[in-house]
């Protein structure tokens, strides 16, 4: 008998296996290649040619030991390449002792969850927000704490200011956000910091920013993502190479610890010890070689950035409202009725997406755009069609 906590996880999220099953029955009927499916971030654009050529230098100088077990926090030169990056992408110098490589970003949040929760520790995140945070937080006996943003998905730092109480341990942010495409601009950073070191000297202890950007170099329109190491010492970053150079299934990411984190060497040793005790033991040892090799590629953005304004004038045409988004590769448009009886009115035009309940965020539905143009294009009528029946009642 499975446990029952698990048990609930199931039922909860029967709905979306249902979507998906449904999808699945609509390719099986019509064929995968008329079904335009914006259900899954898995990322289609290829992988920088970078890539294979790691693979083929790794390859030509293959040795037993690059197969064997190694310290838990990952190969120095693996810690060594990502420290130069985020040194770059912060602004400020991080060193190898500072960061450990993991099995992407899902596993860099479990290690600092695991890290830092006594049970009943509330983390604190901005809703709309990734469906995972619930069970990555709940799988350390933590609490989750999903806190509105405003109409336009920026952050509500009043709504932050309140919900931040005696039994909030860290503030979970992610930007460029799944799944609105929002990404929150440096005085919006600059305020939550001096929240948290506000609350943190109430509390007599700190608030940790946890911030999760794995999307931090997929942006539009020469955006640029604000440091949070900048601004906030009590900080850890979290990224992945799932979307930068396409590569989720290779499960590489790191934890970067802002160089004056208090208490910064037991923190250290305690993601190092998780890393192991989860299971995970260490990152999977040639994506580490091949991330390192790789850290400052990238792929081709303005791919995604193509799709996105194609997107925008579909659902512009379609009459659908929705923020613009500023990174990532989602759209979360507003729904004209229920968003899981509008995703079958979508269904019925063989267009899948996901409704906006999963994100915490009722009343829209998340479009994932990593499928090709054509796919986007063919999707056109359908959008129309689907929203003038749910405004005729269906
Ligand atoms: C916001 C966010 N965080 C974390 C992850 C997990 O990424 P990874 O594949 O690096 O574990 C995802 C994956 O979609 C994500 O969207």
């Amino acid at each position: 008998m499975i446990a029952a906590q698990v048990r609930g996880y199931l039922e909860k999220a029967s709905w979306i296996r249902k979507m998906f099953e449904e999808g699945a029955r609509l390719k099986a009927r019509y064929g995968a290649d008329r079904v335009c499916d914006f259900s899954l971030g898995n990322p289609d654009v290829p992988p920088p040619q970078e890539v294979a050529e790691a693979l083929r230098e790794i390859l030509s100088e293959d040795r037993p030991e690059f197969h064997a077990y190694m310290p838990n926090a990952g190969f120095p030169f693996a810690r060594e390449a990502m420290a130069e990056k985020v040194s770059r992408e912060q602004g400020l110098k991080v060193s190898a002792e500072e960061v450990v490589l993991t099995c992407g970003a899902a596993g860099g949040l479990n290690i600092i969850f695991k890290a830092l929760l006594d049970p009943g520790d509330e983390v604190v995140f901005p809703s709309p927000f990734f469906v995972e945070y619930g069970f990555y937080v709940e799988n350390h006996q933590g609490v989750p704490r999903p806190v509105p943003t405003r109409e336009d998905f920026s952050l509500d730092l009043e709504a932050l200011e309140k919900a931040i109480g005696p039994k909030t341990k860290a503030v979970l942010l992610n930007s460029p956000n799944n799944p609105t495409g929002r990404l929150y601009p440096e005085e919006d950073i600059a305020r939550l910091a001096d929240l948290l070191r506000e609350k943190s000297q109430t509390l007599g202890r700190p608030v940790y920013l946890v911030s999760d950007e794995p999307y931090r170099n997929l942006v539009f329109d020469g955006l640029k993502v604000p440091s949070i190491f900048k601004h906030y010492e009590a900080s850890f970053v979290v990224s992945s190479f799932s979307k930068e150079l396409s590569l989720p299934g290779e499960r590489i990411g790191f934890v970067a610890v802002h160089p004056e984190m208090p208490e910064k060497s037991e923190i250290l040793a305690a993601l190092i010890l998780a890393n192991r005790i989860l299971g995970f033991v260490n990152a999977p040892a040639l994506a580490q070689r091949i991330a390192a090799k790789c850290a400052l590629s990238l792929v081709e953005v303005s791919i995604y950035e193509r799709r996105r304004n194609l997107f925008c004038q579909i659902l512009d045409e379609a009459g659908l409202e929705y923020i613009k988004p500023e990174g990532a590769f989602y759209v979360f448009p507003r729904t004209p009725i229920d968003d899981v009886e509008f995703c079958k009115l979508l269904q019925e035009e063989l267009i899948l997406a996901v409704p906006g309940r999963g994100f915490g965020a009722p009343g829209h539905i998340r479009l994932a755009f990593c499928v090709d143009e054509k796919v986007i294009e063919r999707s056109r009528e359908g959008f129309i069609r689907a929203v003038e029946k749910a405004r005729q009642g269906g």
